[in-house]
């Protein structure tokens, strides 16, 4: 699976030689690090895991190319800190590259490697000092090769958009995987919605979803979940989590669980300790009838911001209900009038990154139509601060969000996250063990 993806790859990119190395490992403070999470690209392109590791391939023909990993080699001593290590032998045996060697002889190998290569495929500026020591390799190789004077050095070209092309579409393995991921995710926000009660604080609630999510056998999360009570519901990207929720507030919950480095991203939003209230659930019909609409809108062939034109035609209208918006429904959209409350987008690619590798334009500039495989997330949300006085007073402090995740297919959108239930009467159902 990953030397296709390779070749693909390859063939795409032309001949020359690719350098793809993984994420650096970072330092947290002294001698501990950040918990490593291997590059989603070289990921994808070998299933190799370790830090400090990269790889170089190149096209030998239409249907073979050859691939060499870079990797840290054995080493008892570090072993019996950081665990053990596929090593060089192992790169080989168990990843099915042609070669490996150990990362420490990078510099030495890549100018043999490089050879008379004309096209380098690699991305500038993530990491300066190598960039810095690949100019020199190539300078010094050009030199070597003497095919000119002065000689010719090679062309340097990005890879990601081309990796990102790939990624995009996934494939019956990566679709598998994701809804093992959306499952695992499911079960964690009904674990949150029967277990969560006033007087909890929100990393307790964030504790019972994470919880579910190791026991159905994800090793991590795929971003930071996002547990905001009442008010906090209106920070986007809150993840602070240490507020005491109250009963009869609203609880958003945007969490995903990872399944074998892909995850899910799901947003579900209910009340704390009894049902919704008249305003809450007015808010949050409007949403859904957004969500519902934009999922619909899903479909081969359409654009990828469908979706979202949906979302603003349905809230500019579901305002206009709830009192917030006054005037003509098509004056309204046209102003954009409902982004002063729903002032995000409604989709992103998802995959082994959160926010997935892909474009989201055609070569011509205009936005990308729809492919079967695609995966993307339909997430409207609706958002009334405190302290916004242009809103009816019982809305104020109302933070609503609805995401599921969805695979573009032929005979239309497959929800990939309906595992955990979003209808009202659903909700309050699974919820009422908290009270
Ligand atoms: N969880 C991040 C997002 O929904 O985009
Ligand atoms: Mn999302
Ligand atoms: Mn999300």
């Amino acid at each position: 699976m990953y030397a296709k993806r390779r070749q693909r790859l390859l063939n795409r990119l032309g001949d020359g030689m690719l350098i793809l190395p993984t994420a650096p490992h970072a330092i947290r403070n002294g001698d501990v690090h950040y918990s490593f999470r291997a590059g989603s690209d070289l990921h994808y392109l070998t299933g190799f895991d370790e830090p400090n590791s990269l790889l170089v391939a190149w096209r030998t023909g239409a249907a073979t190319h050859r691939s060499v990993l870079f990797v840290p080699p054995r080493d008892r001593a570090r072993e019996i800190w950081d665990g053990p290590r596929a090593g060089v032998r192992g790169a080989v045996k168990q990843f099915g590259v042609d070669e490996a060697f150990a990362i420490e002889q990078l510099w030495e190998k890549l100018g043999e490697l490089l050879g008379a290569h004309a096209r380098v495929f690699h991305t500038l500026a993530r990491d300066p000092a190598f960039d810095r020591r690949l100019l020199q390799v190539c300078a010094h190789n050009a030199a070597k090769q003497r095919r000119g004077n002065p000689p010719a050095h090679p062309v340097l070209e990005d890879p990601l958009p081309a990796i990102a092309d790939l990624r995009l579409i996934k494939d019956a393995d990566e679709l598998a995987r994701m809804a093992v991921a959306a499952r695992i995710t499911a079960r964690g926000h009904c674990r949150a919605m029967q277990g969560a009660a006033p007087g909890m604080i929100e990393y307790e609630v964030q504790s019972l979803v994470e919880t579910e999510f190791r026991n159905q056998g994800s090793a991590r999360n795929g971003y930071d979940s996002i547990v905001a009570s009442g008010p906090n519901a209106c920070i986007l990207h809150y993840v602070k989590n240490d507020r005491r929720i109250r009963r009869g507030e609203l609880l958003l919950i945007d969490a995903g669980a990872e399944w074998e480095h892909y995850t899910a991203d799901i947003t579900r939003t209910f009340p704390v300790g009894g049902g919704f209230s008249e305003p809450q659930k007015a808010v949050y019909a409007a949403v859904l009838k957004a969500q519902k609409a934009a999922i619909r809108s899903v479909k081969e062939g359409a654009t990828w911001d469908a979706p979202h034109k949906t979302c603003l035609r349905v809230l500019t209208r579901e305002l206009i209900a709830l009192g917030v918006l006054r005037g003509r429904p098509d004056s309204l959209l046209k102003k954009g009038a409902c982004r002063t409350w729903f002032m995000h987008g409604t989709s992103h690619w998802l995959g082994m990154d959160v926010h997935d590798a892909g474009t989201y334009q055609e070569p011509d500039g205009k936005p990308l139509r729809l492919r079967a495989g695609m995966v993307l997330t339909v997430e409207p949300g609706l958002y009334f601060d405190r302290r916004d006085t242009s809103v009816p007073k019982e809305l104020r402090g109302i933070g609503v969000r609805i995401e599921d995740d969805v695979v573009v297919e032929k005979r239309g959108p497959r929800v990939l996250t309906d595992g955990v239930p979003k209808e009202i009467r659903e909700i309050e159902a699974l919820c009422v063990g908290g009270g």
